[in-house]
Formats: C-alpha cells, sequence, structure tokens
C-alpha cells in the first residue's frame, strides 16, 4: 500500500478527476496536469466543450466525462465509468455578482447545490473508492471569499466559507486512512467567472499561474494552496481583525 505522502509528490503516470474542467481555472489545470503526465478525467455539464478541452492535453489516455454534479445520482452514473483515480480536483462552481439586495431564490439555491451540494456529492463517491484503495487525494476549491463575508456575492461567499471548514473537517477524518485532503484557495483569477465583474479586481493572476499554483500545492505537503499569496495574506487577515476594523477593509477590497 502506497503511503499517501510518497504518492503526492508526482502526478506522473496517476489518474486525476476534474469537476469544473470545461474552462477557466479546470481546463488550465487539466492542460497542466497532462503536461505533466498525469491521465485526466474531464468532467462539468458541457460535452462539447469538454472534447475541446480534451484536444488541447498532452500525452494520451484522457476521459470526457460530462455530467451535472447537482445531481447525486448523475454524480453516481458518473463515477461509476471511472476505472482508475489517485486525486479529484473539485472546481465546479456558479456564481453570480449581481445578488445582493435580489432574493432570486432560483439561484440561491442552484448555488447550494452545486458549490455545496456537489461537493458532498464527489466526496461521498471517492471517498469510499479511496478507502478501499487505500490511499488517494481530495482537492475541494474555497476561495478568498469564503475568508470573510464579502458583499455582493451572498450565496456564492456562504457556500465557500463551507467548503473552507468542510475541508478542514475531511483533513482531520481522513489523516489515519491515507488520504490526503486539501483546501484550493484562489485570490482573483481571469476566468469567464471574473469576467462577470465589473470592479476592480486587485492583483489578478491568469488561470496559467493558478493552474501552476495548483499543480505546484497539489504534490507539496501543506493542507492549503492560496495564491497569489500577497493577496490572499490580506484577506485572511480580516478574519482576525476586530469587526469594526474587518467590515471597514472588506468595503475598501470590494
Ligand atoms: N476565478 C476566480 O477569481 C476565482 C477565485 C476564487 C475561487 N474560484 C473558484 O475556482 C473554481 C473555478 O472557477 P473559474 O473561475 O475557473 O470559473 P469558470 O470558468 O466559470 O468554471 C466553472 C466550472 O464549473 C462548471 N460547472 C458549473 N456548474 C456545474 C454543474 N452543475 N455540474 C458540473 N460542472 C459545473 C463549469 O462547466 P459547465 O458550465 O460546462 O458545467 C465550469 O467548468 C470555482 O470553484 C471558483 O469558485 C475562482
Amino acid at each position: 500500500m502506497p503511503d499517501v505522502k510518497d504518492m503526492m509528490q508526482s502526478v506522473r503516470g496517476q489518474h486525476v478527476w476534474i469537476i469544473g474542467a470545461s474552462s477557466g481555472i479546470g481546463a488550465a489545470t487539466a492542460l497542466a496536469l497532462s503536461k505533466a503526465g498525469a491521465h485526466v478525467i474531464l468532467s462539468a455539464r458541457r460535452a462539447d466543450v469538454l472534447e475541446h478541452v480534451g484536444q488541447q492535453l498532452y500525452g494520451f489516455n484522457h476521459q470526457i466525462l460530462p455530467f451535472d454534479v447537482a445531481s447525486y445520482a448523475e454524480t453516481v452514473v458518473a463515477f461509476s465509468k471511472i476505472k482508475r483515480l489517485d486525486r479529484v480536483l473539485f472546481l465546479a462552481a456558479v456564481y453570480d455578482p449581481t445578488i445582493e439586495g435580489r432574493t432570486d431564490i432560483a439561484f440561491i439555491q442552484q448555488s447550494l447545490q452545486v458549490n455545496l451540494a456537489g461537493v458532498f456529492h464527489i466526496v461521498n463517491v471517492v471517498t469510499s473508492f479511496f478507502e478501499g484503495q487505500g490511499y488517494g487525494q481530495i482537492n475541494l476549491c474555497g476561495s478568498v471569499a469564503g475568508y470573510f463575508g464579502l458583499p455582493n456575492a451572498q450565496p456564492y461567499s456562504a457556500t465557500k466559507a463551507a467548503i473552507i471548514n468542510l475541508a478542514e473537517s475531511l483533513y482531520i477524518e481522513n489523516q489515519a486512512k491515507n488520504i490526503d485532503v486539501k483546501l484550493i484557495s484562489p485570490g482573483f483569477v481571469r476566468t469567464p467567472m471574473t469576467d462577470k465583474n465589473d470592479f476592480v479586481m486587485p492583483m489578478m493572476i491568469s488561470v496559467e499561474a493558478a493552474a501552476e499554483a495548483i499543480l505546484a500545492g497539489m504534490t507539496a505537503e501543506a493542507f492549503e494552496i492560496h495564491f497569489p499569496k500577497k493577496f490572499t495574506w490580506l484577506v485572511k487577515v480580516l478574519r482576525f481583525l476586530p469587526y469594526y476594523l474587518s467590515f471597514k477593509l472588506s468595503k475598501i477590497l470590494s
């Protein structure tokens, strides 16, 4: 049985499932992983876009696996089509910057179902598989928006805060099972998601830089993969300040 610390050091020859691989950070990370010698399983809802991403990948033995992660039944069926798996990366999310002051219950429910229930769906199916196999790695994507309740993205921020909490629980619970759990906390990255924003996004980075940071973090020991560090450390500080100061700062940052 390989020690998870040994298997973590390289992705070469490993099978990595990315949920949210059709665009942005997920598509760029798929490319970086394939360049590093991994076999990538690409998932999201749009099959045609996944096919296009798949055509850009290096290497061989990649798999296109479209499904809707909001549905547990679809998640189970999709997972049954995977033969080998070493790591999973949950990057799927929906976001709408115009939610403030608006009670769009349908969008709130979609956010809860994709961003949060989706994580539970994936964790549920892969954990028992990794337990049986004796090792594995689970990477969940939070956000700096989950560090502190930033304005203009209520359901998004709330689901990201929940993912941080969940990743912390899973890290502790899975240590004895030889399953590594990591939390990915991006700052601003230029993607179709952030293209929706009309406010200034400080220290924004490219998807290539984000993918490089994720790949480096997946093969390192630390629990959290956060980037760009100058920005993420700044937002982390908000968590530890008294509220009267953190609210003032969060207004400036948003
Ligand atoms: N960009 C940033 O600045 C930033 C900052 C912090 C955190 N993040 C996080 O990074 C991750 C990637 O974001 P991104 O910026 O790359 O966004 P993106 O380009 O909009 O990608 C989102 C991905 O989620 C997939 N998705 C959405 N709903 C889904 C569903 N029901 N089932 C399966 N897949 C679904 C989308 O594919 P389909 O539409 O084809 O389903 C797409 O591949 C997200 O978790 C996001 O919250 C991003």
